[in-house]
Order: structure tokens, then C-alpha cells, then sequence
């Protein structure tokens, strides 16, 4: 595994390699030797699309292993993008510069299209309403530490499932666990897209689309809720106004929820969770968010465990 694109790229046995290593990451202290375990290594963050987490999170990871971290403010418009250079050519630039390029990009298949370019490796961080594969990565992270297992639980997937790469990513990685059982929840105009909805019926994963979030709201070990993309709907905002609030947690509904559950969310949030369920210790998005940092640090320490030197693979024996 070269560059991590989609995240059927992953299986079980590569999963797990990133988790243990993740803990082990959980651990690291400044001014040890693990702490320095990237030095001399270089990672560029090119971002074509806004990012807190993922951007902020690859960056510390690299920072806190003794790396450097090369960016451009918002690489669409403050790189040479802004004057019509391809992505082609920036990749090809870039990698003399950088051992691997976090990718983020407005673009479904920007980053199938940078690999194919680029000869270091391309982390897709997120390609319009294509897949967010390191996101999953720290989702089922989070999920594992937070209900205690990856097996025999049932997950409600809420909000913009149409626009949203990080629950179609997420979607393929839990179909690689026994007995996971997937509630949609989504408004009529960004229901989740047939191409999931057959991988999973194909791969034997029980699904059921719903329209009442409180009629499962019991029944789900995680709640994961998604945003409704505003930024994708500039063609129709009529379709935004339809989907916007209609599923809304609060401390009405986590009243309905399992005392042993967990509200997720990739976040940035606007109103779909309200502030009044922070305090809830069920509400997981935070630690979630801070979970970034340590997956980051997997993939790295994956990296660094395979012997991969700076400039190598992201580690192909171990995945
Ligand atoms: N979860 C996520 O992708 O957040 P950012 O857009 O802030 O990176």
C-alpha cells in the first residue's frame, strides 16, 4: 500500500498494525527518543478545501515525531493552482520536495488521479464527496476505545450520507467487522448512494435505510452525525433548505440512547448537534477529533516500523 486512496484499501490484519502502533503513539513524550523517530523526514500538506482537524492533525503528528511539515495557505488559491497549473504538475513538483503529500482536493478522484502522477506517496484527505479513508481510520479507532469492540453493534449513519466521504469511508471499513448493523438516517435529497448501499448488501452487512432518528435512537451503540454540506448544494439550494435541521441530537434524544453509546461526528458541526449535549460523557466527537493526532502517528509509526526510510513507501510489507 503506497498511497492510501479509498479505504477498502485497508483490511483487519492492516488495521490492526495502525492501532496498536496508534496506542503506542498515545504515549509518546517530548525529548524521548520516539519523539524524534521522523527526524529528517519532510510531509507536505496540500489542501485545495478548508480543514481544522485533518490538516492541523497530520501536521502535529509530524511535528511531535521530529518531522517537518511544508503547506501553502489554502493550495487553491495561494499555490501556483491559482494560476492554472494542473494537479499533475504541482504532485510532480512537490514530491522533490516532500517524502509523502497529504492531499486534500474539492475533486471526487483527485487523489486516484495525484497517485498516478506522484512518485511518493498521496494520503487522500478528503476528495470532494469521494472518501476520507485517514478519517475512517481514526472513526473506527475512536469506536473500538469508546463502546470497547469492533464487532456485534449497531452504528446510525445520519445527515448528508450523499456528500459525505467520511461516512462512505467509514461504511467499507465497518463491513469488514462481524455483525455490524447500519442504520441510514438521511433526508430524501442526500440519502446514501446506491454504489454503498450494493457494496454492503454484496458483502452480506445488514442495512436499513430510516426516516425517525428517535424510532433507532436506542437501539445504536454509535451515532455518527454528518453535517449537510452547504458547499455542495450551490447548483440546487433549494435541495439545502430541504435537508438542512432535519436531524438534529440533542438532550431530548440522548435521552432515548443507550447509557453505553457514543455520538460521533467528523465535525466541523453548524446545528446538527446542539451545544447542550457537550457535557453528555457519551459525546465523543472531541476525543474523536484529538484521536487525529494518534491515527496520524500510526500511519507514520507504521511507516517507521516497516524500515521505510524518508522518501520510501508508506511501509507496503505491513499493509
Ligand atoms: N473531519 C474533518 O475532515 O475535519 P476538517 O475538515 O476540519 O479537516
Amino acid at each position: 500500500l503506497k498511497h492510501v486512496i479509498e479505504s477498502q484499501q485497508f483490511n483487519q490484519a492492516s488495521l490492526n498494525t495502525i492501532f496498536e502502533v496508534a496506542r503506542q503513539m498515545e504515549d509518546v513524550r517530548p525529548g524521548t527518543p520516539e519523539s524524534r523517530a521522523l527526524d529528517g523526514a519532510v510531509m507536505s500538506t496540500l489542501f485545495y478545501e478548508p480543514s481544522t482537524r485533518t490538516r492541523l492533525s497530520f501536521e502535529a503528528a509530524m511535528a511531535r515525531l521530529g518531522g517537518t511539515v511544508l503547506s501553502t495557505e489554502s493550495a487553491g488559491e495561494f499555490s501556483s493552482a491559482a494560476k492554472g497549473e494542473t494537479l499533475e504538475d504541482t504532485i510532480r513538483t512537490v514530491e522533490g520536495y516532500a517524502d509523502c503529500i497529504v492531499l486534500r482536493h474539492f475533486q471526487a478522484g483527485s487523489a486516484k488521479k495525484a497517485a498516478s502522477a506522484a512518485s511518493v506517496p498521496i494520503l487522500n484527505a478528503g476528495d470532494g464527496p469521494g472518501q476520507h479513508p485517514t478519517q475512517a481510520l481514526i472513526d473506527v479507532y475512536t469506536i473500538q476505545r469508546e463502546i470497547g469492540r469492533l464487532e456485534n453493534f449497531t452504528v446510525g449513519l445520519v445527515g448528508d450520507l450523499a456528500n459525505g466521504r467520511t461516512v462512505r469511508s467509514l461504511a467499507y471499513v465497518l463491513s469488514m467487522y462481524e455483525n455490524v448493523k447500519m442504520y441510514f438516517v438521511a433526508p430524501d435529497v442526500v440519502r446514501m448512494k446506491d454504489d454503498i448501499k450494493e457494496y454492503l448488501t454484496g458483502v452480506g452487512v445488514q442495512w436499513e435505510e430510516v426516516d425517525d432518528l428517535s424510532a433507532v435512537a436506542a437501539e445504536v451503540d454509535v451515532l455518527y452525525q454528518t453535517r449537510i454540506q452547504k458547499e455542495r448544494f450551490q447548483d440546487r439550494p433549494d435541495d439545502y433548505e430541504l435537508a438542512k435541521g432535519r436531524y438534529i441530537v440533542d438532550a431530548k434524544l440522548m435521552a432515548l440512547m443507550k447509557q453505553k453509546s457514543v455520538v460521533m461526528h467528523p465535525l466541523p458541526r453548524v446545528d446538527e448537534i446542539s451545544p447542550e449535549v457537550d457535557s453528555d460523557p457519551r459525546a465523543g466527537y472531541f476525543r474523536q477529533a484529538k484521536n487525529g493526532l494518534f491515527a496520524g502517528q500510526g500511519g507514520q509509526g507504521v511507516l517507521i516500523r516497516s524500515g521505510a526510510a524518508p522518501g520510501g513507501d508508506l511501509g507496503a510489507s505491513r499493509f
